[in-house]
């Protein structure tokens, strides 16, 4: 059997992969599809997948691996992982919570004031000589001291909350239980959230329990002025009613950073122009893509060496 115990599966960087090279002997798949193509001997050595990205990795995926006893994810969100599936092969599931926190905190804001500010067309205005042609972009809204609804208050909903009540937000959420909270207001449902806030920001995890949680009926009651914003995973709201609404001026606009299908958007989301739009890069900084790759090497690490995991999801 060949003594490589780690397989690296996704679109890891440069640096990420010469990480796990300086650590580990390893063998590399680009997508869960193509671990079943690796060759017999290799697979029967693996113990321990690395995995990046949002491609499903499903018992085709396990199964070849007949040695397999982790998989350790590149991100807080593991939807893509069948988790039952693994637990039921005994093979463990580690994510990299907390890290990233601040990065997605930090574009769910940059994502409304993009939005209500129009800093889209502002910069096309700017430096397509339109400006100092005479042209003006038309006043927009204001954001500080409007009413903001976090649908999903987890740890990176508190961080975009924190961050709001900066901004002199009136600030009300959604989520499994009330919390302490400084004074925010709790809502038992996503509807009634949604009927008491002008901007609404999704943070809820990923996966089966929350696909469309953010319905049609949710969205219509947001009303006309109503700006949804969404750093969590694209399934969290029903798409094509979201699309509905931003095409008939339901609500006002939206600011998005994942999408059902990404990064094949439904292209509808390329006419508006009420919409920003992003390429699925909240946790894509420098800082915290390294710390993200420091909690998933040290999940590895401890399991190889027979030690308790780190960041255990299973
Ligand atoms: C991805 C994310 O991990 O943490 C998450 O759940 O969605 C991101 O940080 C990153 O885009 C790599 O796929």
């Amino acid at each position: 059997m060949s003594d490589v115990k780690l397989l690296v599966c996704g679109a890891f960087n440069e640096e990420e992969r010469a990480r796990f090279d300086a650590n580990y002997p390893n063998v590399y798949a680009a997508s869960p599809d193509d671990i079943a193509g690796v060759d017999a001997d290799t697979r029967a050595g693996i113990t321990a997948v690395v995995f990046k990205g949002h491609a499903p990795f499903g018992e085709a995926a396990m199964d070849p691996l007949e040695n397999l006893g982790l998989i350790a994810n590149f991100g807080v969100g593991y939807d893509a992982i069948d988790v039952a599936a693994a637990s039921e092969r005994g093979i463990k599931v580690t994510n990299t919570p907390d890290v990233l926190n601040d990065d997605v905190a930090d574009l769910a804001v940059a994502l409304m004031l993009t939005q209500t500010r129009n800093m889209i067309e502002g910069d096309n205005l700017t430096r397509s000589g339109r400006w100092a042609g005479g042209g003006s972009l038309p006043l927009n809204r204001k954001m500080t001291g409007g009413t903001v609804g976090i649908c999903g208050l987890g740890r990176i909903g508190r961080e975009i909350a924190d961050r709001l009540a900066a901004f002199k937000m009136d600030i009300h959420y959604h989520s499994r239980s009330e919390k302490e909270t400084p004074g925010w207001t709790y809502h038992a449902g996503p509807k009634s959230l949604a009927e008491a806030v002008d901007w609404y920001v999704v943070a809820l995890v990923g996966g089966k329990e929350t696909e469309g949680y953010v319905s049609r009926d949710v969205i219509n009651a947001l009303g006309k002025n109503g700006v949804i914003i969404n750093i969590s995973r694209g399934t969290t709201i029903d798409e094509e009613a979201m699309l509905d609404a931003l095409e008939s001026g339901a609500i006002a606009g939206a600011g998005l950073d994942v999408f059902v299908n990404e990064p094949h958007l439904n292209e509808r989301f390329y006419d508006l122009n009420n919409v920003v739009l992003q390429p699925h890069q909240g946790s894509g900084t420098h800082e915290t893509r390294r710390a993200m790759a420091e909690v998933q090497l040290s999940n590895v690490t401890a399991f190889i060496e027979g030690n308790a995991l780190v960041t255990p999801v299973n």
